[in-house]
């Protein structure tokens, strides 16, 4: 029987997959997938926490790649899932989320068998090639056959590199899909309460660039940074395991944990992070899908990057990219907690149905014979 396989790998990837298996599997004829995990993340925190809340299936395949270098973890994950597709039979497509190594692996696997690829998420650009995501960003959209654009400027970088424009179509967001599908429990879910707080008295932090990380010096100032802060308004911060482990290596974790206002807490599952995402005053994060978060929800965003690859969450939404300037990053989070921050706008295609428009064109494209 005809199959599209559905590729997810990381925490970033599961929240962009769910509605789209639900899009396949909602069908008048309903559309058969094959999904496989890699295994890019591992932890039960990191992973199978958002199967469950966000209902997501038992992978059909597994790949157990785990951790390691770039190059380590992408050739595992390449090896593994070249296997995999040759194994399975009537393999009409692939489909690829976001901008992680298991996106890129399994892009230049699928399209050097031929097998036609579309990337969801396609046309983001930050370019900054120091970042990791970048290159799987350029790498993947240089071979996919069929671009899925979330935002704006992506139609542009796409037809700037000179990508055909048959091959790009606009879409919407898929994680902005499972946000609207969740915001109702996650808030009554009162994350906030359960730690004591109170609703639009907290600021919710993520950090994880290797970036802002993997450098004492610049952890140390981002630990200054998020004392400072909690002692303004309290901090809840949900730790990334590379985080973690840097800030100990650093002996900067109980500097943190011992300052007033600050809570640290381990990886949350995707419905508690959105419950805090939704109460929270303000968050200040790294992270490439929390600006688009923030900016549907409408909460500022203090985005501790020198740049973004979503500039439209800075254009018509609630972020504000600081740069590497830490008193820029304080002068950001004081404005907004004086109140002096802008209103956003709602984002084209940022409505809850974008997994949907996806499977009609892969039906059209791919399917009909
Ligand atoms: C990856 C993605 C990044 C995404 C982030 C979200 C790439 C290049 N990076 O970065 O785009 O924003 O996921 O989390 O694909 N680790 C664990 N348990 C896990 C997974 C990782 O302990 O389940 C630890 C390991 O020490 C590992 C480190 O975290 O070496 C980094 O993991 P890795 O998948 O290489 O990259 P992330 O930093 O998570």
């Amino acid at each position: 029987m005809a199959t599209l396989v559905l590729v997810a790998g990381a925490r970033p990837n599961f929240m962009k997959i769910a509605p789209i298996l639900r899009a396949l599997a909602s069908r008048t004829t309903p559309i058969e997938a094959t999904l496989v995990h890699t295994g890019q993340h591992y932890d039960a925190s990191m992973s199978d926490v958002f199967f469950q809340q966000l209902g997501i299936r038992k992978p059909d395949i597994h790949l157990n790649v785990g951790s390691g270098s770039h190059a380590q973890q992408t050739a595992k994950i390449m090896m593994a899932f070249e296997e995999e597709l040759l194994r399975l039979e009537d393999v009409r497509g692939v489909i690829v989320v976001g901008d992680v190594n298991s996106t890129m692996g399994c892009t230049l696997v699928a399209a050097k068998m031929h097998i036609p690829v579309a990337h969801v998420e396609a046309g983001l650009r930050s370019r900054d090639r120091r970042m990791p995501e970048e290159i799987n960003r350029v790498v993947t959209d240089a071979v996919a056959d069929l671009l899925l654009v979330s935002e704006p400027d992506g139609i542009k970088n796409l037809a700037a590199e000179g990508v055909p424009e048959d091959k790009v179509c606009y879409v919407g967001n898929v994680m902005i899909d499972t946000l609207v599908h969740q915001l109702d429990s996650a808030r009554q879910l009162d994350m906030a309460s359960k730690l004591g707080l109170t609703a639009n008295e907290l600021a919710l932090v993520t950090l994880h660039r290797p970036s802002n990380v993997d450098h004492r010096e610049r952890l140390s100032g981002l630990v200054d940074l998020l004392i400072r802060v909690a002692a303004r308004i309290p901090i809840v911060f949900p730790v990334h395991p590379r985080t973690n482990n840097k800030l100990r290596e650093f002996d900067l974790r109980d500097r943190l944990d011992g300052a007033p206002g600050v809570h640290l807490l381990d990886p949350l599952g995707y419905q508690e992070n959105l419950s805090l995402m939704a109460a929270a005053k303000l968050v200040i994060s790294d992270s490439g899908g929390i600006q688009e978060e923030t900016t549907f929800l409408q909460v500022p965003c203090v985005t501790l990057r020198p740049n973004t690859e979503r500039p439209v969450t800075v254009t018509e939404g609630t972020n504000t990219v600081v740069g590497e300037d830490l008193d820029k990053a304080w002068q950001t989070v004081d404005a907004v907690l004086s109140g002096r921050n802008r209103p956003g706008q709602a984002i084209d295609g940022w409505d809850g149905r974008a997994a949907e428009r996806i499977v009609d064109i892969l039906a059209e494209r791919w399917l009909a014979s």
